[in-house]
């Protein structure tokens, strides 16, 4: 087996402690391939509280760092970093890893606007080192078997796919930054994994019409456990209120490449009886996928009358085959189904991405997501925010190229992207 890669995790506060229980599934793997030498954050509590946790779980306590300087010094033989800060600063520490010589596994969304994409993307492009960004969703075994009942033909061409999520009310959503239009509304932050599973179902999306709201400007701290109860050591830092100035809510129409449509709502606002769906439909059926990290059935749905939720599913998904390390840790090299909780599911996930991080180290392969798939991701987004400032339809091709930025001006020049806008006297 390759040596294993030498690690170090670049913010330890909710998903640091996520990637960290990643990593301790990998090691109780047979597929270890990462070892985690070094801590950093800005909150030494943070940094060392996390690297305590290490030491349990890995049996090696990894050094402390509060900054990257001394950490590219002094931390001997570090080949790779994740950076899982908050994302108003993934473009500026993203790319000093890449910059660094630091292979790089960025939690999503890439960065907080498209400007601050390519920010990221050039810095991989400059070092030659490996970007590839967090989307885990789309390796939820569930979902590899919705793509490959696509791929394979299941419910003829693909025509329409709805993906629709209505919850919230006016709740905190696990930290305060993602509140604001500034460090990342929630509807980007939450909203790129919708935007990931549509093109990862449907290919790349080329244009979009949308509207966007801010529905409850006061959110209000209840569950303070966050994802998993892995933000509960911060519980007592939390606000009991805060003001938002982000966006919680996106409506959109989309169309796909080769002229598929899509439906998007995520509404993280919503009143009442939580809703959730994603419906697929082609020329001669449907797939009603369960959604994401629950295990659930996918049920498929035919015009010759077959109704399918069982494992007779995988007649119809051929090709569906998981790769030998998510075959391991999910038990099933063609798993239909899976019953594990939450923590389970995560930590299985984020093993897999660290899993194909070693892999594309050692081996030079291109990761799943790269810079240019995050970046679209973030830009089918943008897409449903730059439609509204614009009124009109907007290709995401002028989103990516910048040619429409109205609403993301703003925040790339909070982040120093372009100049700020110079105050006219009167
Ligand atoms: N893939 C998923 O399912 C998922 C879930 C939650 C969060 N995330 C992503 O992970 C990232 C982190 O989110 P979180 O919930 O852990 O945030 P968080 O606020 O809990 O933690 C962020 C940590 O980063 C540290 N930090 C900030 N700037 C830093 C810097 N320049 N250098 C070093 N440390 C720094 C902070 O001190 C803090 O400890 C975000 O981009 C978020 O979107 C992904």
């Amino acid at each position: 087996m390759a040596e294993r890669v030498r690690l170090a995790i670049v913010g330890c506060g909710g998903m640091g402690r996520r990637h960290l229980a990643g990593l301790g599934e990998l090691a109780r793997s047979a597929h270890d391939a990462v070892e985690l030498v070094a801590v950093c954050d800005l909150d030494e509590r943070n940094a060392a509280a996390l690297a305590d946790e290490a030491g349990q779980l890995l049996g090696q306590r990894p050094t402390v760092f509060t900054g990257l300087e001394r950490m590219g010094r002094e931390a001997e033989g570090l080949e790779a970093a994740s950076c899982t800060i908050e994302t108003g600063a993934h473009h500026r520490v993203a790319a000093a890893l890449l910059d660094s010589g630091l292979h790089t596994l960025c939690e999503k969304p890439l960065a907080l606007t498209v400007r601050a994409c390519d920010h990221v993307i050039a810095a991989a492009q400059r070092s030659g080192r490996v970007l590839s960004v967090a989307e885990n969703f789309r390796r939820d075994p569930i979902n590899r078997l919705v793509r490959a009942l696509l791929d394979d033909g299941a419910i003829g061409d693909r025509q329409f796919i709805m993906e629709t999520a209505v919850r919230g009310r006016d709740t905190l959503f696990i930290t305060p930054w993602r509140h604001q239009k500034l460090s990342g509304a929630l509807t980007l932050d939450a909203g790129v994994h919708s935007a990931d599973i549509l093109q990862y179902y449907f290919g790349p999306a080329t244009s979009a019409y949308g509207q966007t709201r801010l529905y409850e400007r006061t959110r209000v701290r209840r569950d303070t456990g966050g994802p998993g109860g892995f933000y509960a050591q911060w519980a007592a830092d939390l606000p009991a209120s805060v003001e938002a100035t982000g966006e919680d809510a996106i409506f959109g129409t989309l169309t796909f490449e080769h002229g598929a449509l899509g439906q998007w709502v995520d509404h993280y606002a919503g009143h009442g009886q939580p809703f959730s769906h994603r419906m697929v439909f082609g020329t001669c059926g449907s797939i009603a996928a369960p959604g994401d990290r629950n295990g659930r059935p996918v049920r498929l749905t035919l015009d010759d009358g077959a109704d399918i939720a069982d494992e007779r599913i995988l007649d119809y998904a051929p090709s569906y085959r998981l790769d030998p390390a998510a075959a391991a840790l999910f038990g099933d090299e063609r798993p239909w189904t899976y019953d594990l909780d939450f923590p389970a599911i995560d930590r299985k996930l984020l093993a897999l991405e660290y899993h194909e991080l070693a892999t594309c180290v050692r081996t030079g392969r291109p990761p799943e997501v790269d810079g240019v798939v995050a970046r679209r991701d973030v830009a089918l987004v943008y897409a449903l925010f730059e439609s509204q400032e614009a009124g009109r339809p907007v290709t995401i091709a002028e989103v990516e190229a910048g040619a429409v930025d109205a609403y993301q001006r703003p925040i790339d020049a909070h982040l120093g992207l372009v100049p700020r806008p110079v105050a006219t006297a009167r």
